[in-house]
């Protein structure tokens, strides 16, 4: 369903464009030099309060002060001296875009401003779109050379999605997340400095160190109140976004896909169209812009959001690379009976897959470890009545296998330089269109024979060595690549519609809003130790709904960390996901494997809530933390509590729990106690925890009739 055609509207007497969310307004002006500049983004706005507008005037006044008005994309003319979102040289040496207006269209909810050249054979296109329900406003740029067949081609050093602006506020602050293997999406929150502060990936990947999301606030903001500006990259390879706070106050932030010094030729008739950079404004502090984002994934994004993601049994941190047929069933049967939904088989099963040294590749069972193929396993997997998953990672391969051998020149090099190995394996340039067309057939006909219903994309480097031998716009492959796996995602699921996906690399290398537009989950990170865990979801619940974070577990002590943890702790933090189970079962004893099973039964009772629920972070004292999870009509309420370490053996303050109705009563069927929701929501619930680190509790709430 298109939105209202209120929603987006351009009054082409004023040069003024409108978007109306929900809950925001956001407003550009076409400028009398024909350049869009922003106008407002922010509370919601009439149209007369918009028409008495103007766009942001410089505080200074002097020649060496840059042009007042903030671009919507920065082309690189006029005094101009900030970060530029176009970049781009002309044949015959020239620099940058001049535009002049040439139009609009305005159809389903999608604006386009159409901008030409006064000069050269180059056209823009700035689009805009509002989705029904949804805070969120995608913004994306389509450029081409307009030129005839003999005009020269036009370098593009840049071309970002979409510069966002921030309306004059005293102070900023940032909110960004950053990281590492094992260590994804830590979130920082630090005062935004007078400077041009640059996110980015330069690996290929939307990355473990950095992702394309970041949060804007003047300082004052919590969970529950102030005005939030928040955006997120639409993009799984390199990037960049650039937050300019300028001396005068001025603040704003352009972005888009490949990071410095990628390049890309355009020749006449070609165009380059960016991925979507999404935005979306709030006045009710970070949790308010998280739900607002988690709805629009849900709404916009996913592919299969109304799906309950299924408990899957992983053997990874069971077996690693000692996989064969007799250890894998002793582990689905063992799965099965905790209640497990979908075992994954994960690295190994494969070619010559003995360590990570050799095999990656060659996309056929072992024989050793599988003499008469998956098959066996797989159906057996089925009778026991899970789904079948398993693990690949397309886009890599070792040089100790038959396909390096096969086609050496399919991999990501530049001939006279050293190839980087990093885990032993090099990256295929899926630019290739055999390359593409082989992982494509390697991965339908694994589908088709083995009977899968779940596959896990893995990818666990980066990329090194850009080359493309003999190709002469090299730099295509930070931007083919990408496009070519998510392409064969595409074809994969419109082929199989039953077949799902999670999206990994080396954990959560590879999370954005363009791979869960064809995945159903992330594995959040290899490291499954709770402790750990509570703040990597923390950060990735910033952007991302709890229905596609991956969490398992795992064995304790924890094999990253080395930690011991009770299992009800290891269960309680990773139900605050999509559960799944990960560790040796073969070592659980009788009691632990009963326990287990009584959680997992735990978790489907409260899996509606966290997968399909509205989320609420809370921060209690004594070392807790919490996420509340409520159903979309305020009904039902999960809680889940985590205090990893006791101080002094006090027990911890009441938690209070600001998202219930205090006008309502809430029965606690566990406990079989009714509670006040004004004492829940201004006093809070007493959460008398078990003595002891990393104690843990589920709470559950009811709306009860007064
Ligand atoms: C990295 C992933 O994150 C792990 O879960 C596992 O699949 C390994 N790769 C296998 O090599």
């Amino acid at each position: 369903m298109p939105p209202t055609s209120s929603a987006v509207s351009f009054d082409a007497a004023r040069g003024l464009a409108v978007l109306r969310t929900p809950n925001s307004t956001y407003a550009l002006r076409v400028g009398v030099d024909g350049s869009p500049r922003h106008l407002h983004w922010g509370a919601v706005l009439d149209t007369a309060a918009l028409t008495g507008l103007t766009v942001a005037a410089s505080p200074a006044a002097s020649s060496f002060e840059a042009d007042p008005a903030p671009d919507e994309l920065a082309p690189q003319t006029g005094a101009r001296f900030g970060p530029a979102g176009l970049q781009v040289r002309f044949a015959d040496g020239t620099s940058g875009a001049q535009w002049n207006f040439a139009g609009h269209t305005l159809q389903d909810g999608e604006l386009r401003l159409q901008l030409t050249d006064r000069h050269y054979p180059l056209a823009a296109r700035l689009c805009y779109r509002v989705r029904p329900g949804s805070d969120v406003i995608e913004r994306w740029t389509e450029l081409t050379h307009t030129g005839t067949a003999d005009a020269g081609p036009i370098t593009v050093d840049r071309l970002d999605s979409a510069a966002w602006t921030a309306p004059a506020r005293p102070d900023y602050r940032l909110s960004h997340l950053a990281g590492g293997w094992n260590s994804e999406f830590q979130l920082h929150r630090d005062r935004l400095p007078v400077a041009e502060t640059v996110l980015t990936s330069r690996r290929g990947l939307t990355s473990h160190h950095a992702n394309p999301w970041l949060a804007l606030d003047d300082g004052t903001a919590d969970e529950e109140h102030g005005e939030v500006w928040s955006t997120a990259l639409a993009w799984s390879g390199s990037w960049r976004i650039t937050v300019h706070r300028d001396p005068v106050g001025r603040t704003g932030w352009t972005g888009g896909f490949g990071h410095e010094g990628v390049r890309w030729t355009l020749r006449p008739g070609e165009s380059l169209h960016t991925p979507v950079f999404a935005g979306l404004y709030t006045s009710g502090g970070f949790g308010a812009a998280s739900r607002a984002w988690h709805t629009h994934l849900r709404s916009c994004v996913l592919p299969a959001p109304e799906q309950d993601r299924p408990v899957v049994y992983n053997s990874w941190e069971a077996t690693g690379f000692e996989v064969d047929q007799a250890g894998q069933l002793r582990l689905a049967r063992l799965a099965a009976g905790l209640g497990a939904e979908l075992f994954v088989l994960d690295d190994g099963w494969f070619g010559r897959r003995t360590s990570d040294r050799s095999g990656l590749g060659d996309w056929t069972p072992r024989p050793e470890a599988f003499p008469d193929g998956l098959r066996p396993l797989a159906d057996e997997v089925h009778r026991l009545g899970m789904a079948f998953g398993l693990w690949v990672e397309p886009e890599m391969v070792n040089r100790d296998s038959d396909l390096y051998r096969a086609h050496p020149d399919w991999v990501v090099h530049a001939p006279t330089r050293d190839a980087t190995e990093l885990r032993h394996q090099l990256m295929l340039n899926f630019g290739r269109p055999e390359v593409e067309g082989w992982a494509h057939r390697t991965l339908d006909r694994l589908v088709r024979e083995h009977d899968v219903d779940w596959l896990k994309w893995d990818a666990n480097r980066g990329v090194t060595e850009a080359g493309w031998a003999g190709h002469p716009d090299p730099d295509r492959l930070w931007i083919d690549h990408p496009r070519a796996v998510h392409r064969i995602m595409d074809r994969l699921r419109a082929d199989h519609p039953g077949l799902r996906i999670e999206a990994c690399a080396g954990g959560g290398g590879r999370a954005d809003l363009a791979v869960l537009a064809r995945t159903d989950q992330i594995w959040t990170s290899d490291n499954t130790d709770p402790v750990d865990r509570i703040a990597i979801q923390h950060g990735f619940s910033q952007l991302f709904p709890a229905q596609v974070m991956a969490a398992w577990v795992t064995d304790s002590p924890n094999t990253t960390t080395g930690r011991t943890t009770p299992l009800r702790f290891r269960f309680h933090v990773a139900m605050a996901g999509a559960l799944g189970l990960g560790g040796d079962l073969t070592g659980w004893s009788e009691a632990e494997l009963a326990e287990a099973a009584a959680l997992v039964a735990r978790y489907r009772q409260i899996r509606p809530l966290v997968q399909h629920g509205r989320q609420h972070r809370l921060t209690g004292g004594g070392g807790v933390t919490a996420v509340h999870h409520a159903s979309e009509d305020g009904a039902d309420h999960a809680v889940l509590v985590w205090r990893p370490v006791t101080r002094f053996g006090h027990q911890p303050p009441a938690l209070v729990l600001p998202a219930l109705d205090p006008t309502a009563r809430y029965l606690d069927p566990d406990e079989g106690i009714v509670h006040s929701g004004v004492v829940l929501t201004r006093y809070g619930l007493e959460l008398r925890l078990p003595p002891g680190d990393h104690a843990s509790r589920l709470i559950r709430l009811r709306r009860v009739a007064p």
